[in-house]
């Protein structure tokens, strides 16, 4: 069958899809373009792309052959599943093997925004570290405070066990409340989102883009924020307003922000880079060569499956698209 990669993938991995399959790939640039992506998918059984592809109406319209969209990422808001799902397309993602690294990462953020670390190396590497200072460069204290965690799935299971470890008050805001014994066991409170907003010191955002989560913490929700709090994002930049965001750092009504991802990425919000009390990442929150070689595992099992006619291990459709393949 003829498939279409858009990613570099390491070569083994990519000589297993070839074994079985002509595969076309769409490296001329990263990320491709649509116009490229719309031109390449003609005639292909199957796509490995990634979040940065967006695999929408326009591209699904040229894609008459397609059987399986695997997607290299967990977070899959670059996919209209729903089109695809009614071309009898498959698509999959990766879940789990970026849980630890996004975790950490969730961690590293907390730490950097409340210790302002990415301050304090900016000082030595300017050769501004005059000494030791009694009352210099404070920050705010992690260990023992108040965690409000949005979204309690697998990563943000994954942040709360973790800040155990700081000793801190770990609440969680779900659609769905999770049951009394897992909440003890994970040591998690529940919180409805107004309160968890107006209780913690640190609120980490660990929901997917869809259209209930768009612009989830606007002006509203930043302003129910405890003064002096802190707000994390590893999750998906429009998930927060970021006009919003700039204007509540501004004003002092939250006390930092620390983002992994942004409502326009790659375009970052100029007055965000401006600030001080802001730490901003070029969305590396599964950045690890482990990790990412896990993704390209899974992405790969993912597409091979669906094109042998078997169930993928992370279909995101099946129920709605399995006729077709049994
Ligand atoms: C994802 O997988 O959705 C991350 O944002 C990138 O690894």
């Amino acid at each position: 069958m003829e498939v279409l990669v858009t990613i570099p993938l390491p070569d083994d991995l990519m000589a297993s899809i070839e074994g079985q399959h002509r595969v076309t790939i769409a490296t001329s640039t990263f990320p491709v373009s649509s116009e490229e992506l719309r031109a390449l998918i003609r005639g292909k059984h199957g796509l490995l792309c990634t979040i940065t592809d967006a695999v929408d109406r326009a591209l699904l319209k040229e894609a008459d052959e397609l059987m399986v969209v695997a997607n290299y990422g967990v977070g899959y808001d670059n996919i209209d599943v729903a089109s695809c799902t009614s071309k009898g397309i498959l698509v999959t993602n990766t879940p789990d093997v970026l849980t630890d690294a996004t975790a950490d990462l969730t961690m590293a953020l907390i730490l950097a925004v409340a210790r302002r670390l990415i301050e304090g190396d900016q000082m030595v590497r300017e050769g501004r570290f005059g000494s030791w200072k009694p009352f210099g460069f404070l920050g705010t204290e992690v260990c023992g405070k108040t965690l409000g965690i949005v979204g309690l799935g697998r990563i943000g299971k994954a942040v709360a066990r973790r800040a155990r470890g700081f000793s801190m008050t770990v609440l969680y805001y779900k659609r769905n409340r999770i049951p009394g014994p897992e909440e003890e066991r994970l040591g998690v409170i529940y919180r409805d989102l107004k309160d968890l907003l107006r209780e913690s010191d640190f609120v980490s955002l660990h929901v997917p883009l869809t259209d209930q989560t768009y612009h989830m913490i606007g002006p509203v929700e930043l302003e129910a924020m405890k003064e002096g709090a802190f707000l994390v994002n590893t999750s998906r930049g429009a998930v927060v307003a970021e006009q919003a965001l700039v204007e509540a750092l501004k004003s002092g009504s939250i006390a930092g922000a620390a983002l992994d991802v942004y409502e326009h990425e790659p375009r970052v919000h100029p007055e965000l880079i401006s600030m001080k009390n802001t730490v901003l990442l070029p969305h590396l929150g599964s950045a690890t060569s482990e990790t990412r070689r896990k993704m390209a595992e899974r992405a790969v099992a993912n597409l091979l499956e669906a094109l042998g006619n078997k169930r993928p291990r992370d279909c995101l459709n099946w129920d709605a698209v399995k006729g077709l393949y049994t």
